[in-house]
């Protein structure tokens, strides 16, 4: 492994004024997002619509560091036959790929889940990387509710976080590292704060015990936030206030870099809370975003599988990348 050389990619990867695009919607997921703009998802269609926001000259060279990937766009090629990859690279912007196969049940826990992909995993890397990836991402899923997250699920998933991240290190891939609290309950923003908590805390416990070098990863987080059906919801400020108090308590400054997931915020909820965080800097990592909805809802949108639509939807996305690189300088005014 070359620290120096992760190191450069992870820094790189939360460059102020850029964040990351999460364009890595398993199949399931991206047919959802398709079904609600009355387009048929099928291989070309989903490839159409990528090749659109990959060649989306202003958002790609300006304000996009890096573009998480799922399997199958990986090994597509844009209409021309130009790899996808290379598209992306030619822009500017790194590509990375989403390597865990998503959740199952976890045994003897109710409700919870259990992030899988790690059998043959060194193996997919190695062939990533032949293709271009210079980073990857594992999500695990934390859920909010009655007697849970269990001590049980933070800890499996953190110690797969943590598998998965040496792996990838040792694959000369730097990992994004997402342990992700949802925010579907009617909790508050202080369990919110105080569930993170404790899951940061495993997860870079784990990551230690398995020898992760901190200084060549990226940590994907959520914000302190209320749950989306909490009768009280906090202010922009408080989510910034409190997110940041977290992460300073939470996550290690050898962490390059933090960027965070948009996890059903509205577009301009989640510009204004990054934002809202650097008005408390300075900060001791990198701070930006890697949205999928908050980037992609807009472009989707305007597009709608249309021909005719591809500057419209290269249009919304520019505009919202500009908006959210901006929030990562703290200069985005609403
Ligand atoms: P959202 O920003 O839509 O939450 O997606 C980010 C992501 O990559 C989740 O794994």
């Amino acid at each position: 492994m070359n620290l120096t050389e992760l190191n450069v990619v992870a820094t790189a990867m939360v460059a102020s004024g850029k964040g990351i695009l999460a364009a890595d919607e398993s199949s399931g997921t991206i047919k959802k997002r398709f079904d609600a703009i009355g387009v048929e998802s099928t291989e070309a269609n989903r490839r159409d619509y990528r090749e659109m926001l990959f060649r989306s000259r202003e958002a790609m060279s300006q304000y996009i560091s890096g573009v998480i990937l799922y399997d199958e766009t990986i090994w597509q090629n844009a209409a021309d036959g130009t790899p996808l990859v290379k598209l992306i690279e030619q822009s500017g912007a790194i590509p990375g790929i989403k390597v865990d196969e998503g959740t199952q049940g976890l045994p003897m826990c109710p409700g919870e889940l259990v992030t899988v992909g790690l059998d043959k995993l060194a193996e997919r890397l190695r062939k990533y990387y032949e293709r271009g990836a210079r980073f990857a991402k594992w999500r695990a899923v934390i859920d909010i509710g009655s007697g849970i997250p269990s001590m049980t699920a933070i800890s499996v998933n953190a110690h797969a976080l943590a598998r998965y991240a040496a792996l990838c290190q040792a694959a000369q891939i730097v990992p994004i590292v997402e342990p992700e609290v949802l925010m579907d309950g009617d909790h508050d923003i202080d369990r919110c704060h105080e569930v993170t908590s404790r899951v940061l805390n495993k997860t870079f416990q784990e990551l230690r015990v398995q020898r992760v070098a901190l200084e060549g990863m990226v940590l994907k987080p959520n914000m302190a936030i209320s749950g989306k059906k909490c009768a009280r919801q906090a202010s922009v400020e408080e989510v910034a206030e409190k997110t940041i108090r977290l992460l300073k308590a939470c996550v290690p400054a050898a962490v390059p870099g933090i960027a965070f997931l948009s996890g059903g915020q509205s577009d301009e909820e989640a510009t204004a809370h990054l934002n809202a965080m650097h008005k408390l800097g300075p900060l001791p990592w990198g701070l930006t975003f890697s949205y999928g909805r908050a980037l992609q809802a807009a472009p989707q949108k305007a597009w709608s599988g249309r021909p005719e639509n591809v500057t419209a939807g290269q249009n919304a996305f520019s505009h919202r990348a500009r908006m959210n690189g901006l929030a990562s300088r703290g200069e985005w005014q609403s």
